[in-house]
């Protein structure tokens, strides 16, 4: 094929000049893209203003640009220069040499050696979670309570600092970290980049909260050099992601304070919305199927020690756990949009994408579609467990892509799922609970990204009923 995909693809009727603009809601978006799909195919186009993209649902092609990075595809440009005007250089946006660099020293930071060394910083705050649970009397917002835990669990393993905004209620990096997503995602979508000729007031408050939290995390950075120089026996068995960093960029020499600083945001950043906002979709589907409580709770007793699991190495024991996960993750993954751009003129599975053409992913569409998987729309989390047992069922992992997939694949998964299950295991082996809210009710928001509308939760101590 010689001809740039864009302009032989079908898509969405386009407006003169805005295209498909109007057509979409940018907090809806992923929704937009995956009905265009159903209409226009696996791979389409559409215009967004000025803004050419090329829509991609297929898991081939999708696997495809995942695993040619760093050198044939990168992520969108504009990602990059959003979060370079903020000063941060870390692994996310990082492209080429720099980002092996990040990657490395980012990966080994978060490796199973180093979570294990982590996991009392994890354990102390899941009994922080029950504890207040325990006192809840009326329904409350728990996606709040989750971003706490998640952001407390994050920045006691980034820095060792002790935040417990569960029981103390909000912190400044927590009121920074808030202000952050929803205008990273607002930029990415805007036609034109407004705000470098005139900031609103969400402009001024991101601007203010990167500022700050940049302040706090240089602060961190002196601390932890200093630790290290007292107790060089650390470096051996670092106690937390700064200390693991601060090692790692000693060996490799080349690494700045920027670029450290810009690497524990990014985790910090990382490490917050997607856990909490996943673990709130499996409180929705738990709710709304009571039944997988139970199992959970029959499942995870054996190992509860005082209401939570004291062990590491047990957790790899919940099958149930980690099959309501996935299936959570398949119906609900928190990034279903991801944005990429070719290197140079590239042709992956007889489709030519011309270079810096806008590629957006979009990976849930596959994930719930019967020719990947049977009875794709259902919550099924038996389908995890008993796979080779229907052998006619469809059950294509390919099209299962929550973490991403290649070279860039997400490096915080394993504590990802840890967290998860150090929850879940918590909340089934402690309480029954139910939402408020009636399930319809509850809304995809796309802010970066995919959460639930907000919703209350109601639970019931199990010793007391
Ligand atoms: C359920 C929770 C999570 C989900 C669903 C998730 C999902 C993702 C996805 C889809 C990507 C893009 C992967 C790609 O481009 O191929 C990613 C990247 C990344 N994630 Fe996660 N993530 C989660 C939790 C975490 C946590 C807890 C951390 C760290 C504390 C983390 C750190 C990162 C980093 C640093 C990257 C950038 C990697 C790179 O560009 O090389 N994530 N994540």
């Amino acid at each position: 094929m010689t001809k740039d995909a864009y302009h032989i693809l079908n898509g969405p009727k386009q407006a003169f000049l805005l295209g498909n603009a109007l057509q979409v809601d940018v907090k809806r978006l992923h929704q937009n893209l995956e009905q265009w799909a159903n209409e226009f195919g696996d791979i389409y186009r559409i215009r967004l203003g000025p803004s050419k993209h090329i829509v991609i649902t297929n898991p081939d092609i999708i696997h495809e640009i995942m695993r040619g990075r760093p050198d044939k595809f990168r992520r969108m440009e504009k990602m990059d220069s959003i979060f370079r005007e903020e000063g941060v250089h870390g692994v996310f946006n990082a492209e080429g040499e720099e980002w092996k660099i990040h990657r490395k020293l980012v990966a080994q930071g978060l490796d199973v050696r180093h979570q294990q060394q982590y996991f009392p910083a994890i354990l102390k705050t899941t009994e922080r979670l029950m504890n207040k649970w325990k006192g809840m009397k009326t329904p409350f917002d728990v996606q709040k309570d989750l971003m706490r835990y998640t952001v407390d669990v994050t920045s006691s393993l980034a820095f060792g600092y002790e935040m417990n905004t569960i029981q103390m209620g909000e912190d400044v990096i927590q009121n920074h970290l808030e202000k952050i997503f929803p205008t990273i995602f607002k930029r990415i979508n805007a036609p034109i980049p407004i705000w470098r000729y005139y900031k609103s007031k969400a402009d001024k408050e991101f601007d203010y909260a990167f500022k700050q939290i940049n302040v706090l995390i240089d602060e961190f950075i002196e601390k932890g050099k200093e630790k290290l120089d007292n107790n060089p026996e650390l470096k051996e068995k670092p106690s937390n992601f700064l200390e693991a960093i601060l090692v790692e960029a000693e060996q490799e020499g080349s690494i700045s304070n920027t670029e450290i600083r810009g690497n524990l945001l990014t985790i910090l950043m990382a490490g917050e919305d997607t856990t909490a906002h996943t673990v709130a979709w499996m409180i929705y589907f738990l709710s709304i199927y009571p039944e997988w409580q139970e199992k959970i709770l029959k499942e995870v007793s054996p190992y509860l020690n005082n209401g939570v699991i004291t062990d590491y190495t047990q957790l790899s024991n919940l099958k149930i756990v980690e099959a309501i996960a996935n299936e959570t993750m398949r119906l609900k993954p928190v990034a279903p949009l991801l944005l990429f751009e070719p290197l140079e003129d590239i042709e992956v599975k007889g489709y030519l994408f011309a270079k810096e053409r806008k590629l957006l992913v979009q990976t849930r569409h596959a994930a719930v579609n019967e020719s990947y998987f049977s009875d794709g729309d259902s919550f099924n989390p038996d389908r995890w467990m008993n796979i080779e047992k229907c052998p006619h069922l469809k059950h294509e992992l390919k099209a299962f892509i929550p973490f991403g997939s290649g070279p860039r694949y997400c490096p915080g998964r394993n504590l990802a799922l840890t967290e998860i299950k150090m929850i879940v295991a918590m909340l089934c082996g402690n309480f029954k609970f139910k939402l408020t809210n009636e399930p319809k009710e509850i809304e995809e928001i796309m802010a970066f990204t995919m959460m639930a509308s907000s919703f209350d939760l109601c639970i019931e101590n199990r010793q007391t009923i």
